[in-house]
């Protein structure tokens, strides 16, 4: 498989032993695409002249050299340590002295029955993608004509507290890992429903639950500046996703997308004006007029163009997480390139979270009334309205 991340072409194999392997995606003799090769005995071999590479990346033959060449031995390909966790192959791309432990993101270490993943291409770059994952003040508006039809958001008592109260009150508050991003709206008797926003440092959101429904997030995957993946996940901490679940979030439901077959292209996509249904919006089964909680999101984000020009912005009390996520990156970023800190979020410490939906008094503050809610706790249920 081509693999681009963070601007780098790179090549994903598994050899005859089972090994799985990232490596550069060019030939070290003439630069030609490895993709095109043989995936022969643990190795793969380039279809242009035959040399061939084991998953490291090291070159075990130059068919064209004599026995006593040196050649070979001194050539290897880029490579970049691999592992699979969750159904996901995971990859480090930084100095290896560096290189932290394994991730421990509850949705990975769950049982494959508990969980469901899908990834899909976006035209846009990471982070304005990133920024529609921790803006929960959207979701009375954009998503409202499917938070009551949608089979993974349907019937949950949360739902209504959403649709009841468009004036969403932000507190936002730094977590070890990123923010704890909160949203209030009215409850009855003078409380509060807030739902409560994960992201984890830099690229990991995770969405409030509805009911007994499962519980999503995203990652934000650079492909390039102007590309991203938007990996999403949803998962049950104590019990297997049903039947109807998995076939619902196959069928594009939920955060999850339909594709184009064979590729991770959305179907719906800027090339075809993401199918946008104008009686749908008009009779308010949709709100924008596309389908589905992913390609609304898409189509917005991939709206603002390219590379989102925050220069024109205009910011409210509602975007108080996105602002503050901004102020943090880049203090997490100067730490990083003046003094050699490593930013928040590669300790696993920091992944063990969870996202949650909860009714307090006022008195009661969001982030800390109930610390259980907010950490991954296995086996068992999340803590939800
Ligand atoms: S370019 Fe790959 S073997 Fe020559
Ligand atoms: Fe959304």
């Amino acid at each position: 498989m081509r693999v681009q991340i963070l601007s780098e072409n790179l090549l994903a194999f598994r050899d005859t032993e089972g090994r799985i392997g990232l490596v550069d995606e060019f030939c070290a003799h003439r630069g030609v695409s490895l993709w095109f090769g043989r995936n022969e005995e643990n190795g793969l071999r380039c279809a242009f002249h035959g040399w061939k590479y084991d998953v490291t990346g090291q070159c075990r033959e130059i068919p064209s050299e004599p026995p006593d060449s040196i050649v070979c031995g001194r050539v290897r390909l880029k490579n970049y340590p691999l592992i699979e966790k969750g159904n996901i192959l995971w990859t480090y791309m930084g100095p290896p002295e560096r290189q932290p432990p394994p991730p421990e993101w509850e949705f990975a270490t769950v049982p494959n029955s508990h969980r469901f993943v899908s990834k899909r291409f976006q035209d846009c770059n990471w982070l304005q993608a990133l920024e529609g994952g921790i803006d929960s003040s959207h979701v009375s508006f954009l998503h409202r004509g499917d938070l009551e039809t949608d089979p993974i958001f349907k019937g949950a008592k949360g739902n209504r507290y959403n649709m009841g109260d468009l004036m969403p009150v932000f507190d936002v508050v730094e977590s070890p890992g990123g923010l704890y991003i909160g949203a209030r709206r009215n409850a009855e008797d003078g409380k509060y429903y807030w739902r409560i926003t994960q992201w984890v440092m830099p690229a990991f959101t995770m969405i409030p639950p509805r009911g007994d429904h499962p519980v999503h997030g995203h990652f934000w995957i650079p492909i390039d500046d102007e590309h991203c993946w938007a990996w999403s996940f949803d998962y049950l901490a104590d019990r297997p996703l049903s039947a109807e679940q998995v076939t619902a979030m196959k069928d594009g439901k939920g955060i999850h997308p339909k594709y184009i077959p064979g590729t991770f292209r959305p179907l719906a996509n800027r090339d075809n004006d993401y199918l946008m249904d104008r009686a749908a919006q008009k009779a308010g089964r949709t709100y924008s007029g596309i389908e589905g909680f992913a390609i609304q999101d898409a189509s917005l984000q991939e709206s603002m163009g390219p590379i989102a020009d925050r220069s024109k912005e205009n910011l409210v009390g509602t975007d108080k997480g996105i602002v503050l996520a901004r102020r943090r990156l880049m203090r997490a970023s100067k730490a990083l390139i003046e003094q050699g800190t490593a930013p928040p979020g590669v300790d696993p410490a920091h992944q063990r979270v969870r996202s949650a939906s909860v009714v307090l008094s006022p008195d009661q503050p969001f982030a800390t009334a109930v610390p259980e809610a907010l950490a991954a706790n296995p086996g068992v249920e999340h803590v939800s309205v």
